[in-house]
């Protein structure tokens, strides 16, 4: 009976441990992209209409909030790299994300100039900014 307690409490650990994991959210620099991700989806659907522009200079703001954070953060690649070129693979990454940075001040500019039209060219900009940086500092997809 006290096995049977044992194996019941073993069986339990096994299946709610990856659970417990996987609502932590991987690190802290992915939590931030994830939060960039869905300000940016949605200000993908609306930052064409001025209408829309106080909630769109919020979403900017939760952007330039997530960006702020990851600059400070380490991308989990470093770890992969050899310790000679971490440095310089870190330093890059923050100037980078400084540059994205400063693109979000742009947007922010534009929408509340009420430049709609520039507003949405500067999201392209941001979009390619995002493919070209992934592809630098995040890991090999697996
Ligand atoms: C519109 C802009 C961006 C969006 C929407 C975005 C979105 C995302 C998403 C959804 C992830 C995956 C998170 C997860 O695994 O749960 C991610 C990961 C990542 N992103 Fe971005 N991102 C953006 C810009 C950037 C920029 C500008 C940089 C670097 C300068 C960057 C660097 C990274 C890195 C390094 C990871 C991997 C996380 C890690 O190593 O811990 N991202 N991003």
């Amino acid at each position: 009976m006290k096995l049977r307690l044992f194996f019941t409490a073993l069986l339990l650990a096994v299946i709610t441990c990856p659970l417990a994991r996987a609502e932590g959210g991987g690190t802290p620099l992915e939590k931030e992209m994830k939060t960039m991700n869905k300000a940016f989806r949605q200000l993908k659907k609306q930052v064409a209409d001025a209408s829309q522009n106080a909630s769109s200079l919020e979403l900017v703001a939760q952007m330039e909030k997530a960006a702020t954070a990851s600059t400070d953060l380490i991308p989990e690649k470093a770890a992969d790299l050899p310790e000679k070129d971490r440095a310089a693979f870190t330093a890059d990454y923050k100037a980078k994300m400084q540059d994205f940075s400063a693109v979000l001040a742009k947007l922010e500019v534009a929408l509340k100039a009420g430049d709609n039209a520039g507003a949405a060219k500067l999201l392209t900009d941001l979009n390619n900014l995002q493919r070209a940086n992934h592809k630098e500092f995040r890991k090999p997809q697996d």
